[in-house]
Formats: structure tokens, sequence, C-alpha cells
């Protein structure tokens, strides 16, 4: 149908005939003459239809936007240059117009970002937008990067099932009633995890897939019902050697596909360094503000919201400097306090320091004047600055100072543009689950524990620590891993101390607990998520822009109306029924 793209016509063709097919991006009729600006996934060309040419002229008078059309002419210099495109050189003047297929009036106008709704309604035309067409165009050449590099080193791409088994991840499962097994149900896999250990144990060695991943959970920018996995598990390693070897991967993919050079290698923290520096256990290295913590120094105050925190073996008094920050207004500073409060925070402390050196703050009341200058002095105030301060449970505190730290950065442009990889260790092994009353695994359960003791994890099990580790790029978690537990025996403590009894031991996971007695060998591995690297490579700060048919955050794929009502008959061939809303 055409002898070239659109995108692709330049001054190397003047003088010849082309054939080219695409789209009408913009077709003006200027009376004396008709513009076309044709489209394709390479780009655009400006076509020229001349009244003295006839019918070619009429036929270009009818095009309209998105209209799919056929065009034969001649390749020649353009007057006005446009800098902009590739075939901004030239121009074609056409000497056959064939309309292949007319569009009705667009929901929306292409040239500007539609709105979510429309874009997600009409996805077709929402990608058919050179933006898109780009974003969509990272992530293949991400996924095609990062096959290549796996495929050189020997790894084996090995497909696991869909329909499994539960494989808890932290999120609700989504569930396939089972047709033939009346009353019973399969798991869609919230990560392939236990397969890929298991071909571990098969023998594999270096595995990766490309996977599909299914969590029924909130949703968010950075979060879609299924999403995809770049999966790796090795055998016979250490974490030196998983990380190593995946960040090297991180490194190449970014350069080929960006030009983007990470640092080698990439810094590690301790998940405590972590949330003690940055209240949070995915910190944004470009902001470079710090969290201090200042419980020794309010010990003595009088005020009993930090004395509470400072006293407690879980508490924390942390302070957060903002260079600049007395500009502040009373309402920009109950904003910080809103926002924190959104994190759990119960208040919102804080010290403005004049220009003039002068203490502008609620709480100063409760020191000896000289006890809050040494405080301000302590956080490395300075005049013109403010210091917000948070007291109560560590997690708690670390969280919102850590959503403040966040904020700030954004409001007074301290975001570095940079890329500051980095990887995230030692996590703790459980975290309490107050309303639940039992320990739940900060990682999953197969992580493994830093001790190889039994006894000892058992005993200190509220402060073990994890053979886990995180990926953290520019403050988002593009991918997490760990050293798997490899023995059986631990394996059934871990799942003990996460309250989960032998029975249910045995009915959940007995094929893993089954397979680690077989001479299961030292494992361990790591899954990235593909849809946030690309979001990163592309630019875009909501994955749904790098998944070609994503959820809206409501859970709907607003083209084709999933999730939809099921007819009687087939729900019982089903054997479900579906209840009455209460
Ligand atoms: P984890 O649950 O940390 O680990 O997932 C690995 C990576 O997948 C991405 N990710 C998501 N991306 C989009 N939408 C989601 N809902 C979503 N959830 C997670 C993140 C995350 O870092 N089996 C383990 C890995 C392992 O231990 O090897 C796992 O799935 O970038
Ligand atoms: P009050 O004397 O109750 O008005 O509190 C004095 C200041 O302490 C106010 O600015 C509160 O927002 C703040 N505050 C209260 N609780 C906390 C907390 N847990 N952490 C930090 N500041 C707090």
């Amino acid at each position: 149908m055409r002898t070239h793209y659109c995108g692709l016509v330049d001054e190397t063709l003047i003088g010849q005939s082309v054939t080219l097919c695409g789209w009408a991006d913009v077709a003006r009729n200027l009376g004396g003459v008709c513009f076309i600006d044709l489209r394709d996934h390479e780009g655009i060309v400006q076509i020229v239809a001349e009244p003295d040419q006839g019918e070619v002229f009429d036929v270009a008078a009818q095009v309209g936007y998105e209209y799919c059309l056929r065009i034969s002419g001649t390749v020649r210099a353009r007057h006005a240059v446009n800098d902009k495109l590739r075939s901004g050189k030239v121009e074609v003047v056409a000497t056959q117009i064939e309309i292949l297929n007319k569009a009705d009036t667009l929901p929306f106008y292409m040239h500007e970002t539609p709105g979510e709704e429309a874009r997600l309604t009409y996805r077709y035309l929402d990608l058919r937008r050179p933006e898109m067409q780009r974003m969509q165009r990272t992530r293949i050449a991400l996924v095609q990067a990062l096959r290549r590099w796996l495929d050189a080193r020997g790894f084996q791409d090995i497909e696991t099932p869909i329909l499994t088994k539960a494989t808890p991840e932290g999120a609700r499962d989504f569930l396939v009633p089972a047709r033939m097994h009346e009353g019973e149900f399969y798991a869609l896999p919230q990560s392939p995890q236990l397969f890929k250990q298991i071909l571990m144990v098969a023998g594999f060695d270096r595995y990766y897939q490309i996977a599909r991943c299914f969590r029924d959970e909130a949703l968010r920018a950075d979060r879609q019902l299924e999403f995809t996995q770049l999966d790796m598990e090795f055998a016979w390693v250490d974490e030196a050697t998983v990380q190593g070897t995946t960040e090297e991967l991180i490194r190449h993919v970014f350069k080929e596909v960006i030009g983007v050079e990470l640092a080698d290698p990439f810094p590690r923290m301790t998940w405590h360094e972590a949330m003690r520096r940055f209240g949070s256990d995915k910190p944004d290295l470009r902001i470079a503000l710090e969290l201090v913590d200042v419980a020794e120094l309010v010990r003595e105050c009088e005020f009993k919201v930090f004395t509470d925190a400072a006293g407690q073996d879980d508490g924390r008094v942390a302070a957060l400097r903002i260079p600049g920050g007395a500009r502040l207004s009373r309402k920009q500073i109950d904003e910080y306090a809103a926002h924190a409060a959104k994190y759990g925070a119960k208040g919102l402390a804080y010290a403005k320091l004049g220009e003039d050196g002068a203490i502008n703050s609620p709480i100063q009341k409760f020191f000896p004047e000289d006890a809050f200058a040494a405080l301000l002095a302590h956080c490395g105030a300075q005049n013109g600055d403010i210091v917000f301060f948070g007291a109560g449970a560590f997690g708690v505190v670390s969280d919102f100072m850590g959503a403040l730290r966040l904020k700030a950065g954004k409001d007074f442009e301290l975001v570095e543009s940079s890329w500051r990889p980095l990887w995230v260790t030692d996590f703790p092994m459980f975290e309490w689950d107050a309303e639940e009353n039992r320990h739940v695994a900060l990682h999953h359960p197969f992580t493994a524990p830093a001790v190889d003791d039994i006894a000892e994890l058992k005993a200190n099990a509220k402060t073990a620590v994890s053979r886990g580790y995180d990926m953290v790029l520019n403050g988002n978690e593009i991918g997490g891993g760990s050293i798997r537990i490899h023995r059986s025996d631990m394996q059934s403590a871990v799942f003990e101390l996460l309250g989960i009894d032998e029975e249910e031991a045995q009915a959940k996971f007995g094929f893993l607990l089954d397979a680690l007695r077989f001479g299961a060998p030292p494992h361990g591995g790591v899954a990235f998520g593909i849809d946030r690297i690309a979001a990163l490579m592309a630019g875009t700060e909501s994955i749904r822009d790098v998944i070609p048919f994503p959820k809206t955050t409501t859970a709907q794929c607003l083209m084709t109306g999933a999730p939809s009502p099921i007819p009687d008959a087939q729900l019982a061939e089903l054997h479900v029924r579906v209840r009455e809303k209460e």
C-alpha cells in the first residue's frame, strides 16, 4: 500500500514519487490550497494539494480529522521549514488522494491531553497520540533490552501458571471458580514467587520471566490490579550476587534505553538508616533534606507529647529543617499539618527562625530559653528557616515526617534533576499488626532471616532482621527481593511466628515445605516493577501511561466495560450464586 513512512520522508527523497498511508492529523483548506498533515507511527509529513490539480484538490477539501488516507505525490523542498519535524524541510505535492476510511467527530481534540475518562474510554485514540506512542515505545525498548541482556547471560525464560494457588504478597487474591470442582477456586498469582523457588529446587539455576501479577489492592498512580514484573531467581547465591548482577542489568537498560548512567555501584542503606534519615523505606535521595532525631534534646522539656515519645522504646521525636521556610504563612503551615495528618500525625509543631533571628514557635514556651535555641541549632536551623517537629511512635513519625520532606522538596524546588538509585537492606523480618494481634511478614513469608538459628529467631522475633532488599530509584520502589528460606524447619518456624499453624501451613504451602525437604539449594532473587521503571524512563508520573490498557482508580476498564455481570446460566455452571446486597 505504501512506499515510505510519513515521518521518515526527508530531503534525501526530493524529486521522488512516494506513496504514504496515515491519518489526517490536521487538514486545512485555505481556499487556494489544501494542506494535510499526514501522520503514521513514525511521525508527520505535510501534504499539499493545489486547486489546479482538479480532482485531487476536491478530495483533499473533504478530508476531516483522523481520516485514513493513502496519498501519492512528489517530494519537494518546503518554503517554511519546520525544525521540529524530521520531514520539516520537505512536503509532498499530492497527485492522488484516496480516502480509505472516514472518522466521525472525535470525542476529544487529539492535540491536547484529553481528560482521563475520555482517554480510557477511547483508549485506541489516546494511544494513537504521538506522546502515547512514544511512551509505549519506551516500554517496548525496555523489555527488549532486559531480554537481550538476560538471554546473553544464560538466564532461562520459564513460564509459570496463571491459574494457581494463592501466593501471598500482602494483597487480596483474585479468584477464579473451578467449573470441574464445585465450590473450589483457582487464585491468580500475586507473583510467581513459589514457582520460581521450586524451579531452583528443580535445578534451573538462573530463571527469569516477564510475569503478569494480579493483586486486588487499592489503586494509585504507581499501582494497578494487574502489572508486570521482571521476575528473577538464582540458585547457590547470596545477596552480593543477586544485587550485583541485577544492578548491572538496571544500569545497562537505563544506558541503552534512555542514555542515563546510573551510579556504579549503587549505594546501600539499611532500612533503619533510611527511616531515620529520610522517614521512608524508599528514600528520594534527590532531595537533600534530612530528618534529625531530637529525643535526647527534648527529654527535659515540659511538652508532654515530646517527653512521652522520647521516653518510649518505640517512640521518636524528629525534626525537619526547611531552608527558607520561615516565609511560610500560617495558612501554609496548616496545609503542612494537614498533609502530615494524612499520614497519621496527631499534630505538627514548628519553629520559625526569622531573618532577624527572632524565634516564633508555639512550643518555645515549654523549653528554657537556651535549650530551645540549642535545639534549633542542633537541627542546623539558620535565620529564615522553619523547623517542623513530629513526636509519637517510630513508624508513624517516620511516615509523616518523610511525607513532609517530600512535600517540602517539591514546594521549595529542592528536587535535584538527577537519577539516584540505592539498595535498601536489612528490613525488619516482621511487623506487628495491632488489629490482628500477630506478626506479619514485611516482605513475604519466604524471606530468610539474617540469623540461621531457629531458637535465636524465636527469642528475638520483634527485632529480627531479614535478608530482604529493595531497589529504589528517585523515591520509587522499583524492585524487591530476598535470599529465601531453603530449609523446611526454618520455613515452618517462620510460619509459626506469623501465626500460621501447622494445619494451615500444610494446606496452603505443603508443596513448598515438601520441596524444601528434598535438597533445596540456597537461593534468592528479586522482582522488578516493569511498569514503574518504564514510567520513570518515559518521564511520566503514572504507570497508566505505559500500560496500553490500564484500569481506572475505581478498578474498571472503561473501554470494554469490565468488570460486568454474568448471566445466571453461566454462573450456575460455575456453581456460583451472587448474593443479594444486604
Ligand atoms: P514485590 O511485592 O515487592 O515483590 O513486587 C516487586 C515489584 O513489583 C512492583 N509492584 C507493582 N507495580 C505495579 N502495581 C502493583 N500493584 C505493584 N506491586 C508491586 C514494584 C515492586 O518492587 N515475589 C516478590 C519478589 C521477590 O521476592 O523476588 C514480589 O513480588 O516495583
Ligand atoms: P498544643 O499545646 O496542644 O497547642 O500543642 C503545641 C504544638 O504541638 C501544636 O503546634 C501542635 O500541632 C503540636 N503537636 C501536637 N501533637 C504533636 C505531635 N504528636 N508531634 C508534633 N507536634 C505535635
